[in-house]
Order: structure tokens, then sequence, then C-alpha cells
């Protein structure tokens, strides 16, 4: 069991608050995506709350080891300070360890937050260094993880140090994702449906055989389904095919119906002669595509058909877009299947991460769904049925 943040005393203790601020930074260095730094906010307030002090921690980008101001945490910690409002004071510490960060927890004021700098500026976090494991939990009286996008490393931050701090929890955060992603491994309402896209095959086919037990159906978008219509002889022009996953996506099929699971491909599609955003966009009414062209989204029967399987569904889980979707011609199936997936109110409606959970907060459609998780490779990770190791060493 990992404990709650709720049954923590802090009075006057120093809490390392590890986070996953890994957020998209512009040329300007400002954020572009504040989503999975707003998601730490009722953790951070309410360690604060209990009398805190609290110093938030991640890693930014992989520097490999060295300091690199490109990647210093202080666009972060600027964001945090403007979304935590002006009744709280947000400090930045330029490094992790040592001295420094010890007289700034020390002097902290109510009211104050330490962030520190770029966890990843030592190469010893990435090596789950011990000393370093020793030098981070020095600081520090409470561990609080809230980094679920980061718990699928094995890092002195999310892991070794650990044992060596005398109290940990999970926040709140990580145990909402572990709550939404556990029960669509444990016990999803039936019919369960997932969505799967993206561009590869060898990306999502661990995910695909764990699902492939618990789902009833599997609905197939992106490039990758091009790549299973490939094994199932279906002309596919010039669409983008993993020549090499050809066996791997032929033994899924065939486990699929073996466990008599339904796995349901594009039936059409809209099509080009490039893959750019000046390509004339092109439906194709059938599941063959002409040779000279190549699949970049659903088409408009396919949108059909995978929305009448979502709706009759109650548990959904969406990973990977359906199409190109960064370029607006091709991005009509991923918007249809978070529409849908807004609008199916019965249901228990999980995005798991990455680009997928990019596209509803664009659409402006993350509030719509039960959870939309913050991790990428985590969230693949955990729902390939892996225990994660941020999160075992919690449990410990
Ligand atoms: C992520 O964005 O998936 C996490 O922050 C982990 O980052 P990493 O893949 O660089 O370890």
């Amino acid at each position: 069991m990992i404990r709650s943040i709720d049954e923590l005393q802090l009075t006057g203790k120093r809490v390392f608050l590890r986070a996953d601020f890994n957020v998209p930074l512009d040329d300007a260095r400002q954020v572009t995506d504040d989503t999975r730094i707003r998601e730490v906010l009722p953790t951070l307030r309410r360690l604060l709350q209990l009398g805190g002090r609290v110093m938030v921690a991640s890693h930014l980008g992989r520097p490999k080891g060295k300091p690199d101001p490109a990647l210093s945490l202080e666009p972060a910690a600027s964001k945090l300070s403007e979304l935590l409002g002006k009744s709280f004071e947000v400090l930045f510490a330029d490094d992790c360890v040592g001295d420094g960060v010890r007289k700034l927890v020390k002097e902290l004021k109510d009211g104050q937050v330490v962030m520190l700098e770029n966890l990843r500026f030592h190469k010893e976090e990435e090596a789950n260094d011990v000393g370093f494991a020793r030098e981070l939990a020095e600081n520090a009286d409470v561990y609080v993880n809230d980094a679920f996008g980061t718990a699928h490393r094995a890092h002195a931050s999310t892991v070794g140090m650990v044992p060596f701090v005398k109290e940990h929890a999970g926040g709140y955060l990580l145990r909402r994702e572990m709550d939404f992603l556990g029960r669509l491994l444990r016990s999803p309402e039936r019919p369960y449906v997932a969505v799967l896209g993206g561009a590869k095959v060898s990306d999502k086919i661990k995910v695909i055989e764990s699902l492939l037990p618990r789902v009833n159906t599997l609905l197939v978008g992106g490039a990758m389904a091009y790549t299973f219509l490939a094994v199932q002889g279906v002309a596919v022009g010039k669409s983008r095919v993993e020549t090499d996953k050809l066996d791997v996506a032929r033994r899924a099929l065939e486990a699929a119906s073996r466990l008599g699971r339904e796995v349901v491909l594009p039936i059409d599609h809209i099509v080009a002669s490039e893959a750019t955003a000046a390509a004339v966009p092109r439906e194709v009414a059938e599941r063959a595509i002409p040779a000279e062209m190549m699949g970049l989204d659903i088409g408009p029967r396919t949108r059909a058909l995978y929305a009448e399987h979502l709706r009759a569904a109650k548990t959904i889980l969406w990973n990977g877009p359906m199409g190109l979707f960064e370029i607006p011609a091709f991005a009509a199936g991923t918007r249809a299947i978070a529409d849908t997936m807004a609008r199916c109110r019965e249901a228990t409606t999980v995005v798991g991460g990455g680009d997928s959970a990019a596209a509803v907060h664009a659409f402006g459609l993350a509030e719509k769904m039960s959870h939309v998780s913050t991790g990428g490779g985590a969230t693949l990770e955990f729902l390939e049925g892996k225990q994660l190791p941020g999160i075992k060493a919690l449990e410990e």
C-alpha cells in the first residue's frame, strides 16, 4: 500500500516533492504545455497546508549528466509561481543537492516553496548512485512522489533516495494515475474498448499483447494500421509500413482470433501523395489505397464505425493519434475519437498519455474525460502490466 499525503504530519518538516516537470519549451524558453505542472498543484497545495517546508524536484530533458542552461528548470519554476498565485512565492535553487539547498529550505517561510535545479545535471541521478541518493535525502524528512511520468525510471530521485528518508507517500496525481490505469488492468467495466494509434506497431506491441486478453474490442488507427492491413494482404500504396514488423503484427492478429477478440482496422482512408501540410487530401472509400498514395488519416466511414463501438462501451482507453493530426487536413480521425469519447458520459474514458493526451488538451476536451494520463513511456509500461520502479519503491 502506498501512503496518502493526507496521513502525514508535516508541521515544520522538510518535504522533498518529486514531480515530473519535464514540459515542452519553445525557442524563447517558455513552457508551451503546463499540464504536468498544473496536475501537481493539488499535492503541492496540500503539503503546504499541512505545514511542510517543500522543495520541488524534477528533471527536464536529457542533459546527459552535466549542467545545460537550455535545460534549466527556471522556466518551470516561473510557470509554477504563476499557477500558484500571489499568496505563494517560488524560490529557485541553482542545484538540487548541497549546502545551498539546505540553507534555502531551512530558511523557508510560510507560503514559500523552493524549486530545485534539474536533477539530471548530475550524472548520478540516472545512474541511481547511492551517494547521490543519500545527498538528496539529507535535505528531507519526508519524501513524496507525484512524478507518475517518471515512475518507469529507476533513478536516484525516484527509487534510490526513498529508503534514506524517514517517511514517504504518493501524491494525489500518482495515486489517481494508478487508480484509473490500474482499473483498466484489473477490473474494467464491460464492454471495454481500446483505441490504439500512432506510427509504429513496434512501439505498441507490448501494450497490444497486454490489452488483447483484457479488452472486448481493439480499434486500430494511425500509421500502424497500415502494417496490420498489409498483413491482411490489403494494398496500402505508399503508406508507412514497418516491413520488419509484419510477423509481429501477424502474431498479434492470430492471438486476437485465438482469444476471440475483435481487432477492427480502418475501412476507408484520407490519403495524399505526400505527408506534408501542402499535400492535397483525398478520400478513399475502401480498404485498398491506390499505389501512388499514402494513408494519413482514417476516413469518414471508419470514424463512424469506431464511434459506434465507442458509444457501446462502458470503458474506453485511447492511446495514439489516428492520423497525422498535426496537419489539420489529417486531424479529423483523431478529433472524432476525442469528440466521441467526450460525449460518452456513461463510460469511464481514459486517455493514455503522449500525443493523444496532447491532442485532447489542444482540442479543449481534457475536462470531459474521466482521466488524461500525464505519462508517456510510464503510461505505456504501466499498461503493459509492468511494475514501475518508482511505484514499487513507495510500496516497500
Ligand atoms: C517523460 O516525459 O516521458 C518523462 O518525463 C521521462 O522522461 P525520459 O524519457 O527522458 O526519462
